[in-house]
């Protein structure tokens, strides 16, 4: 008997008005970091506003299939900390799914251990360039085999004695920086990592929190392993790349206001308040307040008339992830918006430049692909259109921010939008709720 397909679209319509208050789910960043650090430790944590979306939980699955014990109660989950010896051999492959913090992190990790470790991923990750973090793994010692010389998943990894190095960072990749400080922890000397160090931070303030000698000194990070890691209590903060999706559809609706409450703005990661301010928007942060470790505000954004704006250098790494979203902010805003120095954007889960411009262009925008960015020239009138998701979370929550401010207001379909799940399960409720016909 045929089974009938479950048909993976959403419908969004162009929205009277926004208005509401939204928590957003917690920082994915932080949430892979408070399982695979707190493993490592000793004694246990409660996490609190774990992101319970589909990257978060292969992390969380496959910290459990190397023998970690982690609980979970309605509340928090609670990691029992295997110590920096005590992971297991897992018995079968680890696969990340969709999730490259899962991979590169791991790598890092599995790196210092003395076992066979097989991981792969979804289509999107296999494409993925692994070699930024396999290539200095293996100057380490590692001994990393896989496809395409070892710079794409699948991988093997035997891990086991590893030496401290000096190594120049080519990218701004905290996935890259992680997970190199990960391998350090089980070095025989320090490592010092240089160059592009300035991407988010929230490995290095977790592990000095939890005892690990890291220093920070003349644009350079220092770890000296030997310093066992000491489990640590973790209250997760809101996603600022999952609050970006309503800063965008507040400044540029022209009837709303939204407020999103316990938002993390750690400065590494808040790229997109200064982008959107350089575009005039109407975005004003209260409440500043530090839990664990991690500054928390809450934003509020109004309709703004928004202009172009030049987007590059440091604010790149700063909201890499939220360029998705912002270029449905340029396609609004008057003038020319050129984000520029965002190479990265092409190996991201989908190449992000060119679906970008692809899916503005079908909503009516004027966008080009740049060498290493894109050029939007706005203000559009925004129309529906059906819409593609490139199995890319981002795209499908980007196509929806669009689609509630489309001035037709008609429907546009958003094929693939159950992706939205890996980083925001419960996205697709909240424009249900904002949004007034
Ligand atoms: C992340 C780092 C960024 C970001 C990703 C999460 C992290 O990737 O795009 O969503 O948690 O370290 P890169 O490190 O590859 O820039």
């Amino acid at each position: 008997m045929a089974t009938a397909m479950v048909e993976d679209v959403r419908r969004v319509r162009g929205a009277r008005r926004l208005r509401g208050t939204i928590r957003v789910p917690g920082d994915k960043s932080i949430s892979h970091r408070a399982l695979l650090f707190n493993a490592l430790a000793q004694g246990s944590a409660r996490v609190r506003g774990f992101l319970d979306g589909e990257d978060c939980r292969t992390t969380l699955s496959l910290l459990r299939a190397m023998g970690v014990r982690i609980d979970e109660d309605g509340e928090a989950l609670t990691v029992h900390g295997a110590g920096a010896h005590g992971l297991t051999e897992p018995a079968s492959t680890l696969d990340c799914g969709n999730s490259g913090t899962t991979t590169r992190l791991l790598l890092g990790i599995l790196a210092g251990q003395p076992f066979f470790a097989a991981l792969t991923g979804d289509g999107s990750l296999r494409r993925r360039p692994m070699g930024r973090v396999t290539e200095p793994l293996r100057r380490m010692g590692a001994r990393i085999d896989g496809r395409a010389g070892g710079t794409l998943l699948p991988l093997g990894v035997r891990g086991g004695a590893l030496h401290g190095i000096e190594y120049a960072l080519p990218v701004a990749s905290a996935q890259v920086k992680s997970s190199l400080l990960l391998a350090a922890l089980f070095a025989d000397g320090p490592t010092t990592l240089a160059g592009r160090i300035d991407s988010r931070d929230h490995t290095e303030r977790m592990l000095c929190a939890m005892g690990a000698d890291l220093v920070a000194a003349g644009g350079a990070l220092t770890l000296t392993p030997g310093a066992a890691l000491t489990a640590r209590d973790v209250d997760v903060p809101g996603d600022i790349s999952s609050a970006a999706f309503w800063l965008v559809a507040g400044a540029a609706h022209p009837d709303a206001e939204l407020t999103i409450e316990y938002v993390g703005v750690n400065p590494t990661r808040t790229g997109i308040l200064d982008m959107l301010a350089l575009m005039g928007a109407d975005v004003t942060v209260r409440n500043m307040r530090e839990v664990s470790g991690e500054p928390v505000a809450d934003l509020t954004v109004r309709s703004s008339r928004l202009r172009g704006a030049a987007i590059g250098g440091d604010l790149i790494p700063r909201g890499i992830d939220e360029l998705v979203v912002l270029s449905v902010a340029a396609a609004m805003a008057e003038g020319r918006t050129v984000v520029r120095d965002a190479a990265e954007l092409r190996v991201k889960e989908s190449d992000r430049v060119g679906a970008v411009v692809e899916g503005l262009r079908r909503f009516g925008a004027r966008a080009e692909v740049a060498d290493d960015g894109f050029i939007i020239e706005g203000p559009t009138v925004l129309l529906a259109e059906a819409q593609e998701c490139h199995g890319d979370h981002r795209l499908a929550m980007a196509w929806a921010v669009a689609a509630l401010i489309a001035q037709d207001r008609e429907e546009t379909a958003i094929h693939g939008a159950s992706v939205a799940n890996v980083s925001y399960p419960t996205f697709w409720q909240t424009v249900a709720r904002i949004a007034e016909e």
